[in-house]
């Protein structure tokens, strides 16, 4: 069959609210043309982030009732650790508010100034508590991840051969390494078993622990059963418990495909690094128990786990991906090829070559998808990463989809604003920065367009 089955039916509905273009052109000069600083309800689809933004089951609303908000030890508890359990094969689990809690506190029972923390890539957060801890983090993608055009199936790989340079030669300084499944930074793209396992043999070798940011582990897993060798008969379970064996220790943002809207874990196998975790988890989150969340939020998650590795869950999360995908290669418009597991990446570059990487060209698209359709999507490029008078090195705008809130006809709707767009290129224009930020600068400039 050619049309998405969405594996589920529709029994509460949220309204969205239509707007027109002049409303929209209207919105986006009082938001000084940065959609982050647009309000939510004035974007018809909002693709900022797949990040806390998907839509809960009636079983996992149906468990959230039965949420044990006992400070210590409560049954909620016991089912978030059990869950967690079975799928990493972790003995050590400690939940946490977010992804970036766990992070936080990863850097600051492990990490000491002058350490380096080799990682496939960092995510924004990551790189920022473990440079906030005085380390060095060390960005290792193999070098497909950097061929835009290449069709290589596991682009979020870390480069081995130069995993094992660094080492060589600084393995006293480096307390753990990373893997990111998927990685985010480079697009969403998976990383395979072997990468995994290869990672592993290297640095036992040098007894470093490998600590996976596991926030997307269940697509990462459907990438593994559908392209690598040896697994299409494994279930996500069995596949996602093999990619945690390779790890002594995992940090993870639940907001992604934990299913809900927050939380996050922290996992290890080793004992004094339980220890050291626990009394930082006392001391700034909350009861090892709780860790900053409520036991309706335990319940939550304990159910949205078993949910993403779910086989049809993520055929059709995936089916929706290649079909924006699809459709627009057919249209000839410029993507990343091939799709990541939680974004469609367009490349600004290529889309309005007339605009130089100065005039910041992923704003000019994500502006006119926004002023087009009320589309709201983001810049990576020169905006979110150049600093001051320098230029990135690529020009990308993120679709990034929540998971099971869009269906096909939004997509439709999407692919026929893109197409709009694409059509009316050769018109749009480029944008300079007013007023910026010191840091971070995207999340607040005021832009003007030229
Ligand atoms: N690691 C990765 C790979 C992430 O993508 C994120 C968040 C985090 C860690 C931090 O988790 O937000 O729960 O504290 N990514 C979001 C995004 C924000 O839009 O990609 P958090």
């Amino acid at each position: 069959m050619k049309t998405i089955f969405e594996p589920f039916r529709i029994k509460m509905t949220e309204s969205l609210k239509v707007t027109t273009a002049a409303e929209r052109q209207y919105k986006l000069k009082a938001a000084h043309n940065n959609v982050f600083l647009l309000d939510a309800e004035d974007c018809m689809i909002d693709l900022l982030t797949d990040s806390g933004t998907g839509a809960m089951s009636d079983r996992q609303w149906a468990a959230m009732m039965m949420g044990d908000e006992s400070y210590a030890g409560s049954r909620s508890w016991k089912r978030f650790e059990t869950t967690i359990g079975e799928i990493t094969g972790m003995p050590y689990i400690f939940p946490t508010h977010q992804g970036r809690a766990a992070e936080r506190l990863l850097a600051l029972t492990r990490v000491s100034a002058g350490d380096i923390i080799p990682n496939n890539s960092h995510f924004d957060t990551t790189r920022a508590n473990m440079e906030f801890a005085k380390a060095a983090a060390l960005d290792l993608p193999c070098v497909e991840a950097q061929r835009l055009h290449s069709d290589f199936p596991f682009k979020g790989n870390i480069d081995l051969a130069r995993l094992e340079e660094y080492i060589g030669n600084e393995h006293e300084r480096i307390p753990f390494a990373m893997i990111t499944v998927t990685n985010n930074t480079g697009g969403g793209q998976p990383v395979s078993m072997q990468n995994i396992r290869e990672t592993k043999e290297i640095l036992k070798r040098h007894h470093i622990p490998l600590v996976i940011d596991a926030c997307r582990f269940a697509e990462n897993a459907y990438f593994i059963k559908t392209r690598e060798e040896g697994y299409a008969d494994k279930s996500l379970t069995e596949i996602a418990s093999e990619m945690f064996s390779y790890a002594d220790a995992a940090t993870m943002s639940l907001k992604k495909d934990g299913l809900v809207n927050i939380g996050g874990f922290f996992v290890c196998r080793d004992e004094q690094w339980a220890e050291d975790f626990r009394n930082a988890l006392i001391l700034q989150e909350g009861f090892p128990t709780y860790g900053g969340l409520a036991g309706r939020d335990l319940e939550a998650i304990s159910v949205g786990l078993r949910e993403a590795l779910q086989l049809e869950y993520q055929q059709y999360r995936h089916a929706t991906i290649e079909y924006m995908s699809r459709k627009l290669v057919d249209l000839q418009i410029p993507i990343v090829r091939p799709s990541g597991g939680h974004a469609v990446f367009l490349n600004a570059s290529d889309f309005v070559r007339h605009i130089p990487a100065v005039q910041l060209p992923g704003i000019a698209v994500v502006n006119a998808l926004y002023r087009e359709g009320g589309v709201r999507s983001v810049e990576l490029g020169t905006l979110m990463f150049g600093r001051t008078g320098q230029v990135a090195a690529q020009e990308l705008v993120r679709l990034a989809f929540p998971r099971r809130v869009y269906t096909q006809s939004h997509f439709d709707y999407l692919i026929e604003v893109i197409e709009e767009v694409w059509k009316q290129r050769h018109k749009l224009k480029g944008f300079r920065i007013v007023k910026q930020a010191p840091f971070l600068r995207h999340f607040s400039a005021w832009l003007e367009e030229l």
